[in-house]
């Protein structure tokens, strides 16, 4: 599907409606998609690419059906099978912090919603960067605080704070919500982390944009705190320099 257009970001957010009855569905829609996305950059075939975080490993399925040589590492092993029967041959339980991976091993680092879990982003960000080779592609996106889905499962109520969103959900489904703020959800910004990736010396930030919107995705994150509630899911594509 063409990105971006009308037509892929209503794809997507049926997708998304329809998650909770078809995650498998969801997942391998929005694996095209990102792969298609990643391919406009670099080439997958023959490629070594690194999945952090990558959850049930439908990304890195994806990647592998395109030729590329596709590694997951993921610290949770209930996330592992969490949308599918098994996940992929190989995958590994890993923290992003401290990957089991040496200096410059990827092609493309590949990192989709994660970093939104992490209460460290610069750290966390700095080893994506390190396991890929110079002049590779580093993929990051994630969904910021003040998104419309910043709070996740307890969102828009967030925006009347993270405490009572997370209890008005919990009232309302019975169910233990699966984030808690500060915990395994954290506060990222779009401003703030576009300031610090464009400081850096170890990449050169090649495209910013909104990862779903359907028309002028780069434009959005131009724009100081609209930004903040537009762009709804940050992408970064980065190259680590030579
Ligand atoms: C919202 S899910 C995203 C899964 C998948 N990447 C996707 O886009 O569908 C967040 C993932 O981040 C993982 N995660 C949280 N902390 C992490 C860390 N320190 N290192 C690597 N992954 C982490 C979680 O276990 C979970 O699988």
């Amino acid at each position: 599907m063409k990105d971006p257009s009308l037509r892929r970001s209503l794809a997507l957010f049926r997708g998304f409606l329809r998650e909770p009855s078809d995650p498998r569905g969801f997942y391998e829609l929005l694996a095209r998609d990102a792969a298609d996305q990643v391919e406009r950059y670099e080439p997958l075939a023959g490629r070594v690419v690194v999945d952090v975080g990558g959850g049930g490993g439908h990304f890195t399925e994806e990647f592998r059906r395109r030729g590329a040589q596709g590694f997951l590492f993921e610290p949770e092993p209930r996330e592992l099978t969490a949308a599918r029967r098994r996940p992929p041959e190989g995958a590994v339980v890993a923290d992003g912090y401290l990957l089991p991976l040496a200096d410059g091993t990827a092609d493309i680092c590949f990192c989709s919603n994660v970093l939104e879990h992490v209460a460290d982003p610069r750290t966390f960000l700095s080893e994506l960067i390190r396991v890929t080779r110079p002049g590779g592609l580093i993929y990051v996106s994630f969904t910021n605080w003040l998104s419309p889905w910043g709070g996740h499962e307890w969102a828009p109520w967030h925006y009347l704070g993270a405490e009572r969103a997370r209890r008005r959900y919990e009232r309302r489904t019975g169910r233990p919500a699966k984030h808690v703020l500060g915990e395994n959800l954290f506060p990222v910004h779009v401003g703030a982390t576009l300031r610090q990736v464009r400081a850096r010396d170890d990449v050169t930030v090649v495209s910013a944009r909104a990862r779903y919107w359907p028309f002028l995705p780069g434009l959005v994150t131009r724009v100081p705190l609209l930004r903040e509630f537009a762009t709804w899911n940050l992408l970064l594509i980065l190259r680590r320099c030579p």
